[in-house]
């Protein structure tokens, strides 16, 4: 009589090590409950910012590409160049593919990154300036 494969050791995998077997789902567990607490810190951190008054007032204020340019050459071109192609201070070409629209704010008006000063332009100033960012 022929030997039917199943039977065959090769393919009759001793039964699952059932410590192995819990260790694996406490992993997953672990790992699920993690990354749903990191999530949540992360939306709550972009919450808090956007319902800074003064950054949701930026985002939604119509930003003004002209005038943003204007801001951009009186204040900031003697360092980031007349194009933002940089000077002392870095090139700003596609900043907002690298920066959100909350960093870049945040990158303004903190005066975190020293020799860059820290500027206070008003909401809508800001929304113009953006949207000069926007367009490098
Ligand atoms: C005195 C020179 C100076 C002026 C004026 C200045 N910056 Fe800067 N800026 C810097 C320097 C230096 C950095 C790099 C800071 C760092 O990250 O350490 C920087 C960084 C930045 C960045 C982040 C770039 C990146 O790749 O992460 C942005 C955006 C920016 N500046 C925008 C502006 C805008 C808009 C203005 C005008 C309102 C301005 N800067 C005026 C010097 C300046």
């Amino acid at each position: 009589m022929t030997q039917n494969a199943i039977d065959s050791p090769s393919l009759n995998p001793s039964p699952p090590d059932s410590q192995t077997n819990r260790l694996i789902v406490q992993f997953v567990l672990a790992a699920t409950i993690i990354l749903v607490c990191v999530l949540l810190v992360v939306w709550g951190i972009h919450k808090v910012q956007v319902s800074d008054p003064y950054v949701h007032d930026v985002l939604t204020s119509n930003g003004r590409l002209e005038r943003g340019q204007q801001l951009f050459w009186q204040n900031c071109a003697t360092c980031h160049g007349l194009k933002g192609t940089g000077e002392v201070g870095p090139d700003l070409q596609h900043v907002s593919e690298r920066k959100s629209q909350i960093a870049l704010i945040k990158q303004v008006t903190s005066g975190k990154t020293p020799p860059m000063p820290q500027f206070q332009p008003n909401t809508q100033d800001m929304a113009d300036l953006l949207e000069f960012l926007n367009s490098l």
